[in-house]
């Protein structure tokens, strides 16, 4: 492969494309889902709010109404085999649902931790479980994760949200090893702050915050160019990939400048 070749493979052109958003009633995952129903695609949207999922929808014929708790491996079951029998396959799973709580070392307790993985990482990884053999006995398609930013390294305030997203970086990064040489896609979305729903109870300063119209136009953008890695906004993201490299003394300090925490 050379060194500047995409590292998956480009999709069609979005209206030969059928596209599954999961946590699509509102935020990232709307947005994504009404500008790919714009691209001309066809898009089946799932979330647990049916009402939200409909006025996503707004009547759109390529769009299918497709609710769940993805979290609920039977929801995902269901889902994934109808939206395979009305369209006869699909090329592209987006996984977007997640959620958000602020923790603290001294907030920490086991069953608040166990809620905030089971929708940021088990969610997620059981999706994949579940639609991986229907995408391999297809022999093509494509799977996308959004994680987090804050899943690059520790953060104050994010002490299991973090932990979810760094876990779902490294399962996204595996699935590519393993996915890519068989000529699947696998996408790792790492979105800096985006003004959601989710983001809303934010009490501090968002740096580079954008919409999450501008968030979907990114995905697909990279989803477009075959990037694995698709961040965002890059003058943010930036900052914080080389903070990667830092040393941790260096890290800390620069965390500790940064937050005031
Ligand atoms: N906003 C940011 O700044 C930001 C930054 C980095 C990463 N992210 C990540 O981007 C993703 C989307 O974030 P967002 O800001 O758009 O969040 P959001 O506004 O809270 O939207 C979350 C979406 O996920 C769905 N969802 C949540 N739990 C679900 C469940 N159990 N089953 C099915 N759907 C579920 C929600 O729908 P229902 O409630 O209807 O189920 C909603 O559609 C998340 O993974 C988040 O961690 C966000």
């Amino acid at each position: 492969m050379g060194l500047f070749a995409p590292l998956n493979p480009l999709l069609a052109p979005w209206p030969r494309v059928r596209v599954w958003v999961i946590g699509a009633s509102y935020g990232i995952g709307a947005a994504t889902a009404q500008e790919l129903l714009r691209a001309g695609a066809r898009v089946a949207i799932s979330a647990r709010s049916e009402d939200k999922l409909r006025a996503v929808a707004a009547g759109d014929p390529r769009a299918l109404i497709a609710p769940l708790d993805f979290t609920q491996g039977s929801d995902v079951a269901a889902a994934w085999e109808r939206i395979r029998a009305e369209w006869g396959g699909c090329d592209l799973v987006l996984i977007v649902a997640g959620t958000h709580k602020e923790i603290r070392a001294w907030e920490l307790n086991e069953a608040e931790a166990d809620a905030l993985l089971e929708v940021n990482l088990n969610g997620p990884i059981a999706t994949v479980a579940a639609v991986l053999p229907g995408l391999l006995a297809q022999g093509t398609g494509a799977i996308g994760i959004v994680s987090s930013v804050a899943g690059y390294r520790g953060l104050p305030k994010a002490l299991i949200y973090g932990a979810s997203k760094a876990g779902l970086i490294n399962f996204t990064e595996t699935l590519y090893l393993d996915l890519q040489p068989r000529g699947f896609g696998v996408y790792l979305i790492n979105p800096g702050f985006v003004a959601t729903p989710l983001t809303e109870k934010n009490q501090f300063n968002m740096p580079h915050l954008i919409t999450a119209d501008e968030a979907a136009q990114e995905i697909i953008a990279g989803i477009e160019r075959g990037d694995f890695e698709i961040h965002f906004p890059r003058a943010f993201t930036r900052q914080l990939k080389f903070l990667r490299l830092l040393p941790y003394r260096l890290y800390f300090a620069a965390v500790r400048k940064a937050t005031g925490l």
